[in-house]
């Protein structure tokens, strides 16, 4: 049927077929690309389809879009646009972009779409755009967060459409709460949601479940709007409680001259409510301001290191890691066997105390109990964190992580031991913070296996882990820590065995200008740490100092030779056994795993020259770093963007600065 009109449209994009029951099938299959994208040509492709389905409505039953590949669409191609710079040409492509959706919107005859896997940004306009949606919800797609407006984290706001038809549709606080937070839905929330009309348990479903769907309609076009209830909100009387509460929320998280986009959203909505075609309008009117603006840019940049930085980890060779061994089941070892045990890998984790692994395993329970909430995962989770006094998962394990205590001679002794235990491909890792990994080696018979992964204080929160590179190292082990790495979830960054290597070396100089500030009595600490907060910074400086406990950050400064005043403050916390949230008490007194404030900030000082002061050894410390080739790429661009990255993943440093050395540079300017 018409199979000659669907070769004129000289598809790459999209499998097109028009079946013996007169439904039309867009299998969308992106052509030289891993994953499904929207990029000007697809989308002109696209375009060409519904003109298609429009030309023959009289005899087509309906429109189904389908994906081949293993998910639905990643959203629109950030690389085809990210050189958009003038508001003229970006206008002109969205122009374009709703005029294509509010086509398909439009179309004459019932359309429905099969989402398998991920669906973001643009991916998920696309789908509102079509009246009716299934999703799969399988064993791999069931527990998967993948459907989502993601576009928060770019610096912009959809911009397909996506604003006022996810709010007519989903209603606005379902639709807000994603557009704003940029998280995204299991396939169970996307039905709860209202964005899935239908879950399925297989990927056939799909297409059977729209075909009868078309065939049922006969032709018959539903609506989709959002019932009496839902649509609420948009009620004048109402709209303000609604819009000051999502303000309110925002303001905790993101700070409005840094991250405008999710400002612009709400008040986008307030304006309009219900009256989508203003909203649209205000959608497309105020999308380039916020694609242009430097926080939008800066964090496609971060974007883009992001993906660098998972391409570290090179396929190395065909070893897979499934069992992890963790010696140390303190702060780091409990969190870090949590992450793994969380992500699917069987861990055993040792220490010499009892308390210690009784503690690991309440600790792990809670985590598990709060994230998986479901009884089955949550007891899956628990038999995959076994602890292991005797260290008898030391012969099977595929990989050794050593957290214990931050001393030399006691690691030492430690991976002696532990070599003598291990199979010979068995990867061993230390974490430690400083001590440079060829004076830990030297107990090793076989240097060349100690590689270091460093992970960062929370571990199961942050993403960044440091693959620390010794003179000697065998460059296989380091690229499987670098896979594994990966692997688990987290951003991999291979950095040189130096002091510090690159984190902890920003982070020390810039904790002690803090700490120096402090005790001089030039600021109190709750000025200089919401100083640094205002900057962009998730903690101030203080906070964080308590937070990684003061005696192992002292020993870095120590391991830095940075100048520690004889007598500092520091010092005599330590001595009266003040280190921090651990112990309850240092700087700050903890409750409840949080710092007491006890004192006010001056109103009347200039907290952005503060940061500069505290920060700027931050970032000339970075630079030390690029040209000490610390992080080292044959490409000084691509070695100053990936210690850029490692910062913002490593410390949080203010993402819409778009990194320590891009801030820096631009100070130059
Ligand atoms: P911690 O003091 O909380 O825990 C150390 C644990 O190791 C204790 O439970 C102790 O009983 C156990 N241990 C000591 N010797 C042992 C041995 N021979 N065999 C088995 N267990 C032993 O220390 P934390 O903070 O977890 O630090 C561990 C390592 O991670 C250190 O090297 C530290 O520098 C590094 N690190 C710490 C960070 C932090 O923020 N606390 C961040 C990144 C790395």
């Amino acid at each position: 049927m018409s199979a000659n009109k669907l070769d004129k449209l000289k598809l790459e994009n999209f499998n097109v077929k028009w079946d013996c029951e007169n439904i039309l099938w867009a299998i969308i299959d992106c052509k030289d690309k891993s994953e499904n994208t929207l990029d000007i040509e697809v989308l002109a492709e696209f375009d060409k389809i519904l003109d298609f389905a429009n030309d023959n409505a009289n005899e087509l039953k309906g429109l189904g879009l389908l994906s081949a590949k293993k998910n639905f669409i990643m959203g629109a191609d950030v690389n085809s646009f990210a050189d958009l710079n003038e508001h003229n040409k970006i206008n002109e492509l969205i122009n374009k972009a709703h005029l294509i959706f509010d086509k398909l919107d439009n179309l004459k005859i019932p359309t429905a779409c099969g989402i398998n896997g991920f669906c973001l940004g643009g991916g998920l306009e696309t789908a509102l755009a079509f009246k009716y949606r299934v999703v799969l919800n399988n064993q791999e797609t069931k527990y998967k967060s993948s459907i989502g407006f993601p576009e928060v984290k770019l610096g912009i706001y959809p911009g397909f459409g996506g604003t006022f038809r996810s709010i007519s549709q989903l209603g606005p606080i379902n639709a807000l709460t994603m557009m704003l937070t940029g998280k995204n839905l299991k396939p169970s929330g996307a039905k709860a949601s209202g964005i899935a009309h239908k879950l399925v348990d297989t990927k056939d479903k799909l297409r059977w479940t729209i075909r009868r769907k078309l065939l049922k309609l006969d032709g018959k076009i539903e609506k989709t709007k959002a019932g009496f209830f839902k649509s609420l909100p948009n009620n004048p009387l109402i709209s303000l409680f609604i819009y000051n509460k999502f303000k309110s929320e925002l303001k905790k998280k993101a700070n409005p001259k840094h991250y405008p986009a999710p400002y612009k959203l709400l008040d986008i909505w307030k304006e309009s409510l219900s009256d989508y075609a203003k909203m649209q309008k205000l959608e497309k009117a105020n999308f380039a301001e916020m694609m242009t603006s430097k926080t939008a840019r800066n964090l496609q940049r971060i974007f883009y290191i992001s993906n660098a930085m998972k391409g570290l980890a090179k396929s190395a060779s065909n070893k897979s890691i499934r069992n992890v061994h963790i010696v140390g089941a303190g702060t780091m070892g409990c969190d870090i066997a949590i992450h793994c045990a969380g992500k699917g890998y069987r861990v055993t984790i040792q220490d010499l105390s009892d308390d210690m692994l009784k503690k690991a395993k309440t600790n792990a329970n809670k985590f598990f109990t709060k994230r998986l909430k479901k009884p089955e995962l949550i007891k899956q989770a628990m038999t995959r964190f076994i602890i292991d006094k005797e260290g008898s998962g030391l012969s099977s394990a595929d990989v050794v992580i050593e957290a214990i205590v931050e001393n030399l001679e006691v690691k030492q002794k430690l991976f002696k031991e532990v070599e003598a235990k291990v199979a010979k491909d068995t990867i061993l890792a230390t974490n430690t913070s400083a001590i440079p990994l060829e004076k830990i080696a030297q107990s090793m018979v076989d240097k060349t296996r100690l590689i270091g992964l460093h992970f960062f204080n929370p571990a199961h929160t942050l993403p960044l882990v440091e693959i620390i590179k010794s003179d000697f190292v065998n460059q296989e082990f380091l690229d499987i820590g670098a896979k594994f790495v990966k692997d688990m979830g987290k951003f991999p960054l291979i950095v040189k065995s130096s002091p510090g290597f690159l984190v902890n070396r920003v982070l020390a100089p810039y904790i002690m200008s803090a700490l120096k500030l402090e005790d001089e009595g030039t600021y109190n600490k709750e000025t200089i740490d919401k100083a640094c907060r205002e900057f962009g910074m998730p903690m101030g400086p203080i906070e964080l100092a308590d937070t990684v406990g003061l005696d192992i950050m002292l020993n870095v400064a120590k391991e830095l030779k940075l100048k520690i005043p004889k007598g500092s403050k520091v010092e005599k916390l330590i001595q009266d056994g003040k280190l921090g949230r651990k112990t309850n008490s240092g700087y700050y007194n903890w409750k409840k795993g949080r710092p007491v404030e006890t004192e006010s900030v001056d109103k009347k000082i200039d907290l952005s020259e503060i940061a500069h002061t505290v920060l700027s050894p931050l970032w000339v410390e970075a630079k030390l770093c690029l040209d000490e080739k610390i992080v080292w790429d044959t490409d000084k661009q691509k070695s100053s963007d990936l210690i850029d990255g490692g910062i913002i993943f490593g410390t949080g440093f203010a993402p819409h600065l778009g990194g320590a050395l891009n801030y820096m540079k631009s100070l130059d300017k």
